[in-house]
Order: structure tokens, then C-alpha cells, then sequence
């Protein structure tokens, strides 16, 4: 599929920050393994604090035996598109951590923040091999903690959705009008 991609960056950047977006019209089609595990090796070597690696992902492809239950975690909305996603993804991080020179576990003030260089990680990667990713936080977190065996010093994060990018016709017609890429606030906003 290509993109029409009216993004324009305000100073030099690799296109592949640019060309990520996130879609909701996807093909459905199946996603091979060999992509998925290289999408969580990409996640893999993000940056942690005191390289903890507190991310998890719990994942189910598109008509394995999970992907009911991993669909019916996630609100309404996101379920009339993601339904058409190769693979789910509930991203989830560890609280607590091992410092050095510190015996017992102790909290980990950037378990979300790891988790979050992680994700980027993954969606960038999968940019570059021509598939997308579609963040959600429209999910039933308590569900999700009690269905999926989350343990109780793991916080779950987000889903992510994994596609390929379909026509927006595959989409109803509200949906159809979203279906671009978004601009972004200026780096004189974000920078201080
Ligand atoms: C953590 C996170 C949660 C999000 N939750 C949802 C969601 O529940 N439903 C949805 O349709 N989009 C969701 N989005 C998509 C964002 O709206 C989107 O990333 C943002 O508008 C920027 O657009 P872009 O990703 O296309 O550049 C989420 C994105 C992130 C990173």
C-alpha cells in the first residue's frame, strides 16, 4: 500500500519518523512469525534503566486460539477496526526492579517510560518493513490484569494493533476522515 505521506518535518529526520502513523483500516492478513519476533527483537534493544527490561508482550495473531479473548479486551471502538489487525499486542511492564548493589527488589521509577522506548521501538521497525502499528489505550485494564495472568507488580501499559494498511474504504465512513496521517506541534513548543 503506499502512502501519501503530507508530513513535513521542520528539520532533518530519517523518513521512517515521518512515514509512522497509525492506521485503523487493516487487510487482515496474516503476519509470518519471523516479522512479529523481529518487531520484539527491535523492542528488545531499547534503552532501560539499569538495563531492567521491565517490558512484556503478550501477543495473539489473527485467528489463533487467543485472538477472541485479546480482541474482547479492548473497548468497542477499537475493536470495530483492530478487528482486522494480524496481531494484538498488550504491552506490560515490570514495577519493580533489581539495582546494584541492592538485595531486595526495589521500585522502578521508569518501568513505564522503558516499556514506551520499547514500543517506539517496535513501531519503528515495523515502519520499516512495510507494516503499521496503531497504539490503544482503549482497553479494559482490570480485564485484561485478570484474563491475561498479569502478576500484581506488572502494570499494563497499552495494546498495540499490527497490520498492513488497507484501503480507508474498509472503513466505515467517520472513520474514513481520520484515516491520515497527523501533524504535530513544533519543536520550539516541546523544546525548552
Ligand atoms: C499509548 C497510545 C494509546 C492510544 N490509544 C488509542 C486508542 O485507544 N484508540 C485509537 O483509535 N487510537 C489510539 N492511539 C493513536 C493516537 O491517537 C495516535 O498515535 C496519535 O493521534 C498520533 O497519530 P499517529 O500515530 O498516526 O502519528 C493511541 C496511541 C498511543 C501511542
Amino acid at each position: 500500500m503506499t502512502t501519501e505521506n503530507p508530513r513535513i518535518a521542520d528539520h532533518p529526520v530519517d523518513k521512517v519518523f515521518t512515514d509512522r502513523w497509525s492506521p485503523r483500516a487493516f487487510t487482515g492478513e496474516e503476519i509470518p512469525q519471523s516479522v512479529l519476533f523481529t518487531l520484539f527483537e527491535a523492542a528488545r534493544w531499547a534503552p532501560s534503566s539499569y538495563n531492567s527490561q521491565p517490558w512484556r508482550f503478550l501477543y495473539a495473531t489473527n485467528g489463533n486460539a487467543h485472538w477472541d479473548k485479546f480482541l474482547g479486551l479492548l473497548i468497542p471502538f477499537n475493536q470495530s477496526w483492530a478487528k482486522t489487525a494480524s496481531a494484538l499486542v498488550y504491552v506490560v511492564s515490570e514495577t519493580t526492579m533489581v539495582a546494584p548493589g541492592v538485595d531486595a527488589r526495589v521500585p522502578s521509577h521508569s518501568h513505564s517510560f522503558d516499556a514506551g522506548a520499547a514500543w517506539a521501538s517496535l513501531a519503528l521497525q515495523a515502519t520499516l518493513l512495510g507494516w503499521a502499528t496503531h497504539g490503544m489505550v482503549g482497553v479494559d485494564f482490570d480485564r485484561v490484569k485478570t484474563e491475561l495472568n498479569v502478576p500484581d507488580d506488572h502494570r499494563v501499559e497499552a495494546a498495540i494493533a499490527i497490520g498492513k494498511r488497507g484501503p480507508k474504504t474498509l472503513l466505515p465512513e467517520a472513520l474514513q476522515a481520520r484515516e491520515a496521517p497527523s501533524p504535530r506541534k513544533s519543536v520550539a513548543e516541546i523544546a525548552l
